[in-house]
């Protein structure tokens, strides 16, 4: 067969079915579609336009003029597991030691190794959706069975059915899987719900896998960072907390986040690691320290930001009749829905071609997402305000043309 196809290698080149069958990522199709194009205001990826603090870039040079050049600990160094252990367990009111602790370069090889370490072929994963989909991809990979269960949207906010959950988790689910506050939704479970699931799992002997990457990213009054299972569960409970420096450091492109994991686990997501990247960098585990030791102050501003840049979208999103924008509790973005669009993708190629505005499609989520759009409002002020002008302006072109 030709090699000039890429959708249909020959059977000597191609990888496994299962990997071939994979989606690619449908926001990168949009974002695709748009690299090129001058002019395009950006907001479709998960991160913000803001670079890492200067305190951080200045512990790596640091550490890589003192030469942190070579292989660590699989689990990653003493002193940031240490540090992490310190961190999870003052934050979250556990007494979690360094041996619970393993870092990993990022926060979706965290998902990874756990999932790798969990899972079997055939087992039954549930899902809460729509979710970031390399949370779903991963268990896919591993040729497990993803069961999901669909959030719902309100105008209070995207809602779990807890219900719906709890029945879902079967005595033959391995993993249920949450990510909370959620991406692309916003959605943040409480601690009552997680008690809830919590004690459904114990019951049940189900894993937990809490992706918490933006448990310090919340918008409500009376909180300052998201609830967390690690809060209730005790240390031999079977729950895997993933995390990561990318979101409330500003370090996407650092790749490093963690693990906190029951002890009986260490050695074998040790071995995991090896296999994987055999550890994070070690000048990027000495940015990652100065982050966790300086890191309040700005996590602090950070938050704060975001708050008032969430609202500010919300403002301007809510003044354009009829669209349906559920408020965000957590994350770093809105998912909003214009009446009357139906194909998610489709809408965002168009918005990028005809109004120079780029946002994620909802499907890329989940067919539980499909008919939304995902704005991140990790931006400028100036660039959000002028984003909702041009989403505003095409909507009124379009509606006079009669298409919407
Ligand atoms: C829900 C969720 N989990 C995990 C990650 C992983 O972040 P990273 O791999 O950059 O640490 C992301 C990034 O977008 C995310 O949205």
């Amino acid at each position: 067969m030709a090699s000039g196809n890429p959708s249909r290698p020959s059977p000597q080149l191609a990888a496994r079915d299962l990997v071939h069958g994979l989606p690619a990522s449908k926001v990168r199709e949009v974002a695709n579609a748009g690299f090129g194009q001058s002019g395009v205001l950006r907001f479709w990826f998960g991160e913000s336009d803001e670079p890492t603090p200067e305190f951080i870039k200045a512990a790596a040079t640091a550490a890589l003029a003192r030469d942190e050049v070579f292989y660590t600990h699989n689990n990653g160094r003493d002193d940031l597991r240490q540090a992490l252990a310190d961190y999870v367990s003052g934050l979250h009111g556990c007494a979690r030691g360094p041996g619970e602790i393993s870092v990993t370069s990022s926060g979706v090889s965290a998902l990874m190794i756990a999932m790798q370490a969990l899972l079997s072929p055939g087992d039954r994963v549930v899902v809460v959706t729509p979710v970031w989909p390399n949370v779903t991809a991963i268990p896919a990979i591993l040729s497990a069975h993803v069961i999901r269960v669909g959030l719902r949207p309100g105008a209070a906010g995207w809602k779990l059915d807890l219900d719906e959950l709890l029945a879902a988790m079967t005595p033959d689910t391995r993993l249920v899987i949450l990510n909370s506050p959620g991406n692309p939704t916003g959605w943040m479970l409480t601690a009552q719900e997680q008690l809830a699931i919590l004690e459904r799992a114990r019951h049940l002997g189900v894993w937990i896998l809490s992706d918490d990457v933006y448990e310090r990213l919340i918008y409500r009054e009376d909180m300052a960072y998201a609830p967390s299972f690690l809060r209730l569960a005790s240390a031999e409970d079977r729950l895997i907390s993933a995390n990561s420096f990318s979101k409330s450091w500003l370090m996407t492109g650092w790749r490093l986040g963690w693990l906190v994991a029951p002890r009986a686990l260490e050695t074998d997501l040790g071995k995991l690691i090896e296999f994987n990247t055999s550890c994070a960098p070690a000048f990027v585990q000495s940015a990652g320290l100065a982050a966790l030791r300086e890191g309040e102050p700005m996590i602090a501003r950070l938050r704060q930001e975001l708050h008032s840049k969430r609202d500010r979208l919300l403002r301007q999103l809510n003044a354009i009749p009829g669209l349906d924008c559920p408020p965000p509790d957590g994350g770093m973005y809105v998912f909003f829905r214009i009446p009357g669009e139906g194909e998610s993708l489709a809408l965002a190629k168009q918005l990028v071609a005809e109004a120079q505005l780029g946002l994620a499609p909802g499907v890329a989520f989940g067919p539980e997402g499909e008919g939304w759009l995902r704005w991140c409002f990790a931006a400028r002020a100036a660039d959000l305000d002028a984003g909702a002008e041009r989403l505003r302006n095409w909507m009124a072109t379009t509606s006079a043309s009669g298409v919407l």
